[in-house]
């Protein structure tokens, strides 16, 4: 047994902060050299809440001006569910017609949220329209959506941390963990608070 299972019996690490933050210096160059050749900067559009922390990242990774905007979708039911169907919650201040349009993600699942997405934005006629995810797991996938540019592949685990939570819980941790226990986590939502939130060394 490592010291980080002895630590997160329940929870594995899966990507510490530092391999995030090199992944996503590494996105930022490879980013930078896809876009930003003349026209309008591009439009990073985040999907909130969970792709605030790669957002931030990703953009002061760039070297590339680009301009940032956000959406939020919802179910009715509260996820996107497997139907599929969705309400725009917050749509974009920006107009994207003729603009280069990159939507930035935390994680893509079953697809349906990217999925709609890309339906809905490119009904707008933007110039392109490609997607960033920082997490893929392909193995929940239930539509076939492309994913340009990804971060990591991840098992079919659950997943919290940079921006993944569990009822709210556990978005600002700076590591990824897969949790193990699940069951017991949607008993008690909060019970792995303690363990997974480390200080920072000085
Ligand atoms: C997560 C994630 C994606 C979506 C992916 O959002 O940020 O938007 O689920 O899942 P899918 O591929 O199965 O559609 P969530 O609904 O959990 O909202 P949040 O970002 O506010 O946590």
């Amino acid at each position: 047994m490592t010291d980080d299972e002895a630590t997160h019996p329940a929870a594995e690490l899966l990507m510490t902060s530092e391999e995030i933050r090199r992944r996503v210096r590494e996105l930022g160059v490879q980013l930078s050299a896809a876009f930003g050749a003349g026209g309008p900067p591009p439009l990073l559009v985040g999907v909130l809440n969970g792709s605030l922390p790669f957002l931030s990242d990703l953009a002061r990774n760039l070297t590339i001006d680009v301009e940032i905007d956000f959406m939020a979708i919802s179910s009715y039911g509260g996820g996107v569910g497997q139907s599929g169907v969705v309400r725009i919650v917050k749509d974009l201040d920006a107009d994207v017609g003729g603009r280069e349009v990159v939507i930035v993600e935390d994680i893509v699942d079953t697809g349906l949220t990217l999925n709609y997405l890309k339906r809905s934005l490119g009904e707008r006629a933007p110039r392109s329209l490609s997607a960033v995810t920082l997490l893929d797991k392909t193995a929940r996938r239930l539509v076939p959506v492309p994913v340009e540019y990804r971060g990591f592949e991840v098992p079919d685990v659950f997943v919290v941390g940079y921006g993944l939570d569990f009822q709210g819980l556990y978005r600002n941790i700076p590591d990824v963990y897969g949790i193990k226990d699940v069951a017991r986590l949607a008993a008690e939502p909060r019970f792995l608070l303690g363990s997974l939130y480390q200080p920072h060394p000085s």
